[in-house]
């Protein structure tokens, strides 16, 4: 559905008087977006996660690289076409207060966009009230309930089944789930990934779900693809479950070591791989992971390592030294819960 080659996107740097050089945010990235079922994005803050997502659902530019929805690239579209295709392809953010106008009812909010695709399709008034019923319905709301109230009359979970709800007035092909439940309480992020791992089961659409949390990325798309970033770069993908249970780059193993488990559940013989140093910007002609990976050696300060197949095919890494390592989270007592 959605091919991405080479994608790079770099920024400004932002801030005062050192306002000086540019931020690499993305540094080459290619990855396809199938028609239905998950893809998923896990890395750290700051490693590119949401650019990509504002890119495909065209609120941000690029600088190089090519994106094809459907085997057709954007930039052949007229404006008009290419406005219809980047419909398709909705954003639910992490932030689902900032995503809801405050005056409006959800009523109001979900109008709107209907109220743009009945005039396409040249529909009557009571189709816009029957699909506000539909999709609330289909993102497992009560309408009779929430069609009325204002967002601060509903709990973080319902909010953003609401923003689900409105991208889903026009049929998209694609959901970009940005972090779509970080900003949730705790006891209803499972209902909101519940949804989104049935939307993309059951429903045909295809979900790209952007996370820093494994957990997460488990629950909703345990059947697709992973795709691990760090710092711009895609450094390992995979069968979701395949890389989870078998990571082979020492980054991807350290993302897993930082799942906390409770001590006395730990698994003998595996071991913790926690990055050196906090954060330490790569280098372009060397692997970036380098200078924080207890594993590297004089070759990965000085050698760019390039895309390697790991065993089965759809298993690749950037890494000049991969190994399966048992990896286990870090051990938490029972008290600090
Ligand atoms: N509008 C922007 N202007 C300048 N720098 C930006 C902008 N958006 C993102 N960046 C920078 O690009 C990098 C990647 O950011 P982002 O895509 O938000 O990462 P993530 O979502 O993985 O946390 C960061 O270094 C960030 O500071
Ligand atoms: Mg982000």
């Amino acid at each position: 559905m959605i091919e991405v080659k080479n994608l790079v996107k770099t920024f400004p740097a932002q801030g005062g008087f050192l306002k000086q050089g540019e931020v690499q945010a993305v540094k080459g990235v290619s990855f396809s977006i199938p028609a239905s079922g998950a893809v998923t994005f896990i890395g750290e803050s700051g490693c590119g996660k949401t650019t990509i997502g504002r890119i495909l659902t065209g609120l941000e530019s690029y600088d190089s690289g090519e994106i094809l929805y459907n085997g057709m690239s954007l930039a052949d579209l007229s404006p008009t076409e290419r406005r219809d295709r980047l419909r398709k392809v909705q954003l639910i953010q992490q932030d689902p207060y900032a995503a809801l106008n405050p005056s409006r009812t959800v009523a109001q909010s979900l109008t709107a966009p209907l109220a743009w695709e009945a005039k396409r399709q040249r529909r009557s008034k009571t189709w816009i009230e029957d699909r506000s019923r539909e999709v609330l319905t289909q993102v497992g709301l009560n309408p009779d309930v929430v069609l009325p109230k204002y967002p601060h009359m509903l709990s973080g979970g319902q909010r953003q089944r609401v923003v689900v709800a409105r991208a889903l007035t026009v049929n998209p092909d694609v959901l970009v789930a940005d972090e779509a439940v970080s900003m949730i309480d705790v006891s209803l992020r499972l209902g909101i990934l519940h949804l989104l791992h049935r939307l993309c089961t059951e429903e045909g659409i295809a979900v790209l779900f952007i996370t820093h949390d494994v957990a997460a990325a488990r629950y909703v798309g345990s059947d697709g693809s992973l795709y691990v970033i760090y710092q711009g770069e895609i450094v390992e993908q995979g069968r979701t479950e395949e890389l989870i249970q078998s990571p082979v780059h020492p980054y991807t193993q350290s993302l897993l070591s930082a799942v906390p488990v409770l001590r006395g559940l730990e698994r003998p013989g595996e071991d913790r791989y926690i990055p050196r140093a906090e954060f330490t910007s790569g280098d372009s002609t060397a692997c970036r992971f380098a200078l924080r990976c207890r594993f590297s050696q004089e070759r990965c300060r000085t050698e760019k390592p390039l895309v390697t197949t790991w065993g089965k095919d759809h298993h690749r890494h950037t890494c000049h030294f991969p190994a399966p390592r048992r990896v286990v989270a870090e051990p938490i007592e029972n008290e600090r819960l």
